[in-house]
């Protein structure tokens, strides 16, 4: 995709951080921008910000958990720009350090609803409507570099990440022959609100939490963000991931030597195992011959 003037946009965590980001870079390009978040005061000061800029914005108050909302928010969308997105970024995000032997359903319930549910609402809804608006798109969610290996101390966040690339990755799969491109976004650090995460927890998943709330820990992490990537310099990355039709989208070059030793040491483990190499073969050959028949089945 080259051309982002008169596109609509829908992004979820529109009203903080990356997905407010994102909101400045792809409305000063020119796409009409629907912003999505659960919280309707930052919603307004974020879309009042982007006004101001002379972005054409549409703030809509949305739980992306919440599935029934998503189908009026389609139809909102629609109503109001005259036209189906052909832009997706999939960005609400929650987070929440504790012991994991601690976790509770609530725990797991809340990080997974938001983070990986949210991505499956998002595009469960929009991408019929995106593939009948007629023209070319993309879709981008935001995973995690803490989406490649698992965490002592956020370990419901990595598995939810981890989903949201996986799945991805499917799409990537298929998508791009139907004229929408995919890509996953892995950040590390960004400077956002996500320190106050807890903040965002509803009240109905509230209780029973392994999440430390202590106010130094708060305000330790709000530290550690406030050091990470300007939101706007990473939306930048994006544009260009979607501009090159590129999937991966990993502007943290500091990562890269901590993924590529724990990828190191998964494909060590194949070292450490004696088998068969005629087996292995012949059960290679089976798996071959199982793909190339059902892409036969699949196309007749
Ligand atoms: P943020 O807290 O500044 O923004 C997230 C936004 O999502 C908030 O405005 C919040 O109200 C909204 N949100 C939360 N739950 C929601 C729900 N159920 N429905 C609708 N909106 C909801 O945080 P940030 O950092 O901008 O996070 C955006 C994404 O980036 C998240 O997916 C996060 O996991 C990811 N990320 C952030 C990193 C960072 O260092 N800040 C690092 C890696 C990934």
């Amino acid at each position: 995709m080259q051309d982002f003037a008169g596109r609509v946009a829908v992004i979820t965590g529109g009203a903080s951080g990356v997905g407010f980001g994102q909101a400045q870079v792809f409305g000063d390009l020119g796409c009409r921008v629907t912003i999505v978040d659960m919280r309707e005061e930052a919603l307004q000061a974020a879309a009042e910000t982007l006004r101001a800029r002379g972005i054409d914005v549409h703030p809509l108050q949305l739980d992306v958990r919440d599935r029934v909302a998503w189908e009026r928010a389609a139809d909102d969308i629609e109503a109001r720009w005259g036209a189906a997105p052909s832009l997706l970024f999939n960005t609400a995000g929650v987070n929440g350090f504790g012991p994991l032997e601690e976790a509770s359903y609530a725990d797991f319930d809340w990080i997974m609803g938001v983070n990986f549910g949210g991505v499956v609402n998002g595009i469960v809804t929009l991408l019929p409507r995106m593939l009948a608006g007629g023209t070319d798109g993309h879709i981008v969610s935001v995973a995690s570099m803490g989406g490649f290996q698992g965490s002592p101390s956020a370990a419901i966040y990595a598995a939810s990440k981890a989903a949201v690339i996986n799945l991805m990755e499917s799409y990537a799969l298929t998508l791009p022959a139907q004229g929408i491109g995919v890509s996953v976004l892995c950040p590390a650090s960004v400077r956002s609100d996500i320190a106050h995460t807890l903040d965002r927890r509803p009240a109905e998943l509230a209780s029973g939490s392994s999440f430390i709330t202590d106010e130094r820990f708060i305000e330790l992490q709000r530290r550690l963000y406030a050091g990470g990537m300007d939101p706007v310099e990473l939306a930048e990355h994006v544009r260009e991931a979607i501009v090159a039709d590129r999937f991966w989208v990993l502007p943290f070059t500091e990562t890269r030597d901590g993924l590529r030793a724990h990828f190191d040491s998964i494909l060590a483990a194949y070292d450490d195992c004696v088998t068969d190499p005629d087996a292995a073969a012949e059960r290679a050959r089976t798996f071959d011959e199982y793909r190339a028949q059902s892409a036969r089945l699949r196309d007749s």
